[in-house]
């Protein structure tokens, strides 16, 4: 069993990928060609939002919606601790300081009842990540930010696909930041990533800062970061596309079908030890499950017996960004943001993708049993 299968998705568009690649080899651009347009529209159109800039990650283009709002040194900007380690180190490489705030432990998203506590006059953008494919409440948020001027950056690297009151994640703020890193939801065959915004100024300044500040060739008004992305990427997303509405719908099935057998398998179970804790979908959110995580008593014990039978997992994070040695220096230690430390001793990602079979799923819940019983 595989943890994702990229191969299977591959047979299924495999013409049409086949197609689009050859013809990138056939006219040679190889960077921002016409296949990066075409891509930008269609995701565009997709979100909701006017604007799509495709670059070269989902780090980068954190980097680049943080330099385009000139966020820098003596600004705060307000984030989880549990996430990637990209949405911390984005805002401290731009020069300012990563605030954080604990997470409900319902969603691992940030919480909003905490993040006024956390503003400062010198806060000037909340982060928020939608976590696993589920999107943070964004009304209570972008309330939050609009009462204290602030901008709205969602780090949506894991929830593109993934609809909050039925609007499109990336779509639900000021920006929006996707990943195409290969195993998200929407990956494409290296790294890649993508903005979207509704304002035009900040989609103009995003785009020059994507080609190192340049507004015009070889004339450079701010600085700016190799940002490109490669239209061979472009090609290999136009392909998955055309099956991506379709591989989400897979996933929310596939979703709602571990939970169904999670809850079958250990609804009996009074030992805590021995209980399973499956993800929490909020009414107003769909989940692309980008990461299908549930929470155990006993984690090592449960990574053992799962590889023991053959079924490979993974643990989305195991450290808080708090708690990570490169930021040491903002003085949180143990202790500070609680629901995030126990999320990260507790949680583990089962296999995840459009094409697990019912048979697989039954077979891990009941390697998941047997696991958690030791
Ligand atoms: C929450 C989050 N933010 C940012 C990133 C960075 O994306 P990329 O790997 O495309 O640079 C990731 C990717 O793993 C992520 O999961």
């Amino acid at each position: 069993m595989q943890f994702i299968d990229l191969k299977s998705q591959y047979q299924r568009v495999r013409e049409s990928m086949n197609a689009r690649i050859q013809a990138v080899l056939d006219h040679g651009q190889y960077i921002l060609g016409g296949e990066t347009v075409e891509l930008e529209k269609q995701l565009a159109e997709f979100v909701g939002m006017k604007h799509c800039i495709a670059a070269s990650s989902g780090t980068d283009t954190l980097l680049i919606a943080l330099m385009a709002l000139d966020i820098g040194p003596g600004d705060e900007v307000i984030t989880s601790p549990f996430t990637f380690i990209a949405t911390g180190e984005m805002i401290a490489l731009a020069g300012a300081k990563p605030v954080f705030v604990d997470i409900d432990p319902r969603t691992y998203n940030i919480d909003p009842k905490l993040i006024e506590a956390a503003i400062t006059p010198r806060t000037r953008a909340i982060m928020p990540v939608s976590l696993y494919g589920q999107c943070a409440d964004f009304d209570a948020i972008n309330a939050i930010a609009s009462r204290h001027r602030l901008i709205v950056i969602e780090d949506g690297a894991q929830s593109l696909g993934a609809t909050y009151k039925g609007k499109q994640s990336c779509g639900l703020s000021e920006i929006g930041s996707a990943s195409f890193f290969p195993s998200k939801p929407l990956g494409c065959y290296g790294d890649g990533g993508a903005l979207f915004t509704n304002d035009d100024a900040l989609a103009k300044l995003m785009a020059e800062i994507r080609v190192h500040g340049q507004d015009r060739r070889y004339h450079h008004p701010r600085l700016g970061i190799n940002g490109r992305f490669d239209t061979l990427q472009a090609a290999v997303l136009l392909a998955k596309l055309e099956i991506f509405d379709d591989e989400v719908a897979a996933r929310s099935r596939i979703g709602a079908r571990y939970a169904q057998l999670i809850d079958e398998a250990f609804a009996s179970v009074s030992n805590p030890a021995q209980r399973v804790k499956a993800p929490w979908l909020a009414p107003e959110c769909t989940s692309v499950y980008a990461q299908y995580t549930i929470e155990v008593a006993d984690r090592p014990k449960v990574e053992e017996g799962m590889k023991a039978r053959g079924i490979p997992t993974a643990v989305h994070y195991p450290v808080p960004l708090h708690l990570q040695p490169v930021f040491a220096s903002l003085g949180q230690r143990e202790g500070s943001f609680p629901v995030s430390e126990a999320a990260a001793k507790r949680v583990i990602s089962l296999p995840m993708h459009p094409y697990l079979s019912d048979d697989q799923q039954v077979h891990v819940v009941k390697a998941l049993k047997e696991a958690v019983a030791g």
